[in-house]
């Protein structure tokens, strides 16, 4: 288990950068929600540090839940086709849900969820995500809450990997050539 920041060739984002933007996204999120009951539902694995420090910057109470789908993809590319691994506890109708992401990439993914939980009818259904990579996107879908607008690079860490690794550096950074040879 060697150093991990030997690997990055950049730092993106610091923990702060990502804190400091998380707290902002609470905020926002907590003015359009204060009177209603969330539920906040993240996407394993990626999603579960921006899970844990999202939810803890909100100023009030929120639900949490889980769901765990198979794009397969393999390596750094999703491919649209979803499986269901997980499924949420939850019973959603009628329910404020709100999406968490760590990352948008194809969109692929999560224009799959959320027509997947559209028809289960919710109250509302919005996406809460710490970063998109717009240039990467083949298919439009309407973020309400979007971190960081990045560049179409491969990034890394707070829990975005790797071959399932990486999720745990504290910042976010792209891959040095060495690691993908
Ligand atoms: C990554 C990421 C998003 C999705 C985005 O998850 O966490 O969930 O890909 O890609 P897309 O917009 O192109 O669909 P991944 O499938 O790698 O699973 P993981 O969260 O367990 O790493
Ligand atoms: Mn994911
Ligand atoms: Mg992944």
């Amino acid at each position: 288990a060697e150093h991990m920041g030997d690997d990055l060739a950049t730092v993106m984002f610091t923990e702060e950068q990502i804190q400091d933007r998380l707290r902002e996204l609470a905020e926002q999120v907590w003015a359009d929600y204060h009177d209603k009951d969330v539920l906040l539902l993240g996407v394993l694995k990626g999603a579960v540090m921006v899970m844990a420090d999202f939810m803890r910057a909100l100023p009030g109470s929120a639900e949490m839940d889980w769901m765990a789908v198979s794009s397969y993809g393999s390596g750094t590319k999703s491919s649209g086709v979803v499986r269901i691994l997980k499924d949420l506890d939850t019973d959603i109708t009628g329910r404020h849900v709100l999406i968490v992401e760590d990352i948008i990439d194809s969109g692929l993914t999560l224009s799959w969820i959320s027509a997947n939980l559209r028809s289960r009818g919710p109250a509302s259904l919005e996406i809460v995500t710490l970063l998109r990579k717009p240039e990467a996107a083949k298919v439009e879908i309407d973020v309400r809450y979007v971190g960081f607008d990045i560049a179409d690079e491969f990034v890394v860490g707070y829990g975005l990997d790797y071959a399932e690794k990486y999720r745990n550096l504290r910042v976010i950074g792209t891959l040095a050539p060495h690691v993908y040879s």
